[in-house]
């Protein structure tokens, strides 16, 4: 058998793959479907780990990974697997990758349909597990931006990379809504608002996808994941239990899938977690009645890894792998990410045998599967995306503008833009791997060997392009450790900027005990500022870690939310005066350990223990370390607006003037809130239901018509439907309220 493979391998024939079937109809699905048995049915709705099919050890951090022809005829040809997943603990070059998608699409080529491979990949900010590629803000450094026309760019230019990779498929974007900072997966999700997320992700999708049917060589299908509630575990812990009432569930973490679906989202990935005790690969309410019935989502289901299994073996809600297998087919599961053994295809095929999955079931899936493929036009073989586009000038353009973007100014007491060159030190400062976080050249982002392929320069190597001058602190987020002049006994006169904050992790390996940093770091800055310096922080962190204890010792303190390669560069250009910072809290930065309320919180939840009766204000409680939104400029700014009418019967028109009253040209960012005062569920007391957005000149102005629909203004009410109520309603533009009527 290996003799065989070899030659076909060695021919390189077959890269362009299938003769048949060329059409893209759901026909030719169906006619294809007719071709098919019940082995090949089951094999297209398994997706392997492309770590079972390489040559030789595949532990080795940093060694050539080659796909092995003998196990890929196995898994492809004897087992009929329809998907591939990711790599192998690096990530490859482009060459890399063509070779191995050659051998995939030759073997592929061998089976009974020829129905090529179906290969997915984590492109989670940028085409991340390709040597060289464009690594962009991550999605919450981009919801900092508030800026959904970056986030389709972003979506489109990963999606010509990912392409040029020879890979059609990426699990992003990640649609969960980040409501608890604890939650070791925040920094991949678009922050705290369902609304804010569901604009950005939309867009995303659209970039990424493009916008018709079938999909044209420089774009790929998206995953939206993880479908749904993931990020509501009451523990705060990844993969861990969350209890959602169906009213929450709709308002807070449904709203974003269904915008992506509306945007035409080929593939979901589900939720690991289980949610009221039902594990959500088991729950046939919300992957069928609800993904399928209500949001109408026709394209494909994939499990996330080993979800399946996890069914008996850590969720025990069946009694065995096979069990597992039918409990989740016969929920709406359409793709196992198994992701490392061939018994999925075999057991799927007995539960068929024996009448516990319905045949109609398989080929429900199958078709959807089918579907997908026939839409990316895998069946018409060679894809033929520009190589010259991959992190061309464009792309790298884009992501060094995104990380500025995504720059949040916190603080700010008349230090910044530095007047003075400074020093520099901190544990973040010099290395680009809490800048990148994880999902970057490998799962966890952490190894020292492959970060830099992208040559970007760190936030030390970048201020010192500057003339600022980069001094040690022990390069360890657990060390204080002065070096060079940082050690001299007084530090008057100097500035000293520090980045602190978090390293890189992902997944569970980010799960944490407390809110606070390593002591070392608060440490650090309460003694150089003991010293006497000028103090500006710049914190690194893919979630509002606590500074409650420290927030004095800063003059300025800047927010990098995980702003990828060209972070160092955005960052020493904003200390810098280069460009004014912009970007506006995605999140509500908690200043108590123990009091994440969020901004769309009720009047009851932050009342605060010493509330008198009245309870009208709901802000007591309720001192975040930064609020939602909030992000300081290096100009000034005067925001201004009229309501076009006060009686809304379809859209509320509201005009907002703002004017660059300052020296320097900025961006400016005015979120539109509103305020239900009675309504039958109990009433936030601020919703996000719009956003004005301009670039100004000093001395400019702008005037924004906003519409904002009626649709806007909704709660899911008691019967957990969707209705806009009438009555007295609030509107907050800026420092200003307006009111308004809902008919
Ligand atoms: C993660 C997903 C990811 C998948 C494939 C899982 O552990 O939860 O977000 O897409 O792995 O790498």
């Amino acid at each position: 058998m290996r003799n065989v493979l070899f030659l076909v391998a060695s021919l390189s024939i077959v890269w362009t793959s299938c003769s048949s079937p060329e059409t893209h109809t759901t026909d030719a699905v169906g006619d294809l479907m007719s071709k098919m048995s019940l082995d090949e049915k089951v094999g297209e709705m398994t997706q392997l780990t492309i770590s079972q099919l390489l040559e030789g050890d595949k532990d080795e951090y940093l060694m050539p990974q080659r796909g092995d022809s003998t196990k890929l005829y196995d898994a492809l040809v004897n087992h009929h697997v329809g998907s591939i997943l990711n790599v192998e603990s690096h990530d490859y070059t482009v060459e890399q990758w063509t070779a191995l998608h050659k051998l995939i699409a030759s073997i592929s080529s061998l089976k009974p349909n020829k129905i090529p491979v179906l290969y997915g990949i984590d492109a989670i900010h940028g085409t991340n597990y390709t040597k060289g590629a464009t690594l962009y803000p991550h999605q919450i450094g981009q919801a900092a931006a508030w800026d959904t026309v970056m986030a389709k760019t972003i979506g489109e230019q990963t999606a010509i990379e990912t392409r040029i990779s020879g890979i059609p498929w990426a699990f992003s974007p990640v649609l969960d809504v980040a409501r608890d900072p604890r939650w070791p997966r925040f920094w991949e999700t678009y922050g705290e608002s369902t609304v804010l997320a569901s604009w950005m992700g939309a867009s995303y999708t659209k970039g990424m996808q493009g916008t018709e049917a079938e999909i044209d060589d420089n774009h790929i299908a998206v995953s939206l994941k993880h479908f749904l509630g993931y990020s509501a575990s009451i523990t705060g812990k990844d993969r861990t239990q969350a209890w959602i009432a169906e009213r929450q569930l709709r308002r807070y973490y449904l709203p974003t899938f269904a915008a992506a679906i509306d945007a035409g989202a080929k593939t979901v990935m589900i939720n690991s977690g289980d949610i009221n005790g039902i594990p959500v690969h088991a729950n046939k309410v919300i992957l069928t009645d609800i993904l399928r019935g209500e949001l109408g989502f026709e394209g494909l289901a994939v499990t996330d890894w080993a979800d399946i299994h996890y069914l008996f073996n850590r969720h025990r809600v069946a009694k065995d792998y096979k069990d597992a297998v039918a409990m989740a087919i016969n929920a709406g599961i359409d793709m196992s990410m198994v992701p490392d053994d061939l018994d999925f295809p075999r057991l799927l095929k007995e539960c068929v045998e024996e009448g516990l999955v319905p045949m109609s079931r398989i080929n429900e899936s199958v078709r959807r599967i089918l579907q997908v493929k026939m839409d990316l036009g895998l069946f018409k073989g060679n894809v033929k995306p520009d190589l010259a586009l991959f992190n061309c000038d464009e792309h790298k353009a884009t992501a060094l503008k995104a990380a500025q973007n995504s720059l949040v100014l916190l603080k700010n007491n008349h230090v910044l833009p530095l007047k003075k060159t400074p020093m520099v030190t901190g544990p973040t400062a010099n290395s680009l791997i809490p800048l990148n976080g994880g999902w970057s050249h490998s799962w966890q982002g952490d190894n020292p060997g492959l970060a830099n392929t992208g040559k970007a320069r760190t936030i030390a190597e970048a201020m010192e392009a500057r003339g600022a001058t980069y001094y040690s602190s022990g390069e360890d987020i657990n060390v204080w450790a002065p070096t060079g002049r940082l050690s001299m006994a007084s530090l008057e006169g100097e500035t000293v900027v520090i980045a602190f904050g978090e390293w890189s992790y992902c997944e569970g390996v980010g799960d944490i005990e407390d809110m606070f940093l390593p002591a070392a770091q608060y440490e650090m800055i309460k003694n150089i500022k003991e010293r006497g310096a000028t103090v500006v922080g710049v914190i690194t962190a893919g979630r509002p870690r606590n500074i409650r204890d420290v927030e004095n010792y800063f003059d300025a303190l800047l927010y990098a939310p995980m702003p990828g390669d060209f972070g160092g560069e955005a960052i020493a250009g904003a200390l810098f005066g280069e460009f004014n910072p912009s970007g506006k809290l995605p999140f509500t930065y908690p200043r108590q350990p123990s009091s994440h309320v969020t901004f769309d919180h009720r009047v009851a939840d932050a009342m605060g223990v010493a509330a008198g009766t009245s309870g009208d204000k709901g802000t007591a409680s309720f001192r975040p370390q930064f609020e939602f939104g909030h992000g300081l400029s290096y100009t000034t700014w005067s925001v201004t607006s009229t309501l076009a009418y006060v009686k809304v019967n379809k859209e509320l028109v509201v005009n907002v003037t703002i004017s660059n009253t300052g020296n320097m040209a900025g961006k400016q960012t005015v979120p539109v809130y509103y305020e239900d005062l009675v309504a039958s569920i109990v009433p936030s007391v601020k919703n996000l239901c719009a956003f004005a957005q301009v670039d100004l000149a000093p001395g400019e102005k702008a005037v924004i018509e906003l519409h904002i629909p009626r649709e806007r203004f909704a709660l899911v009410d008691v019967s957990n439907k969707w209705v806009v109520e009438p009555g007295d309603m609030k509107l907050m533009v800026g420092e200003e309220v307006h009111d308004f009527v809902i008919k």
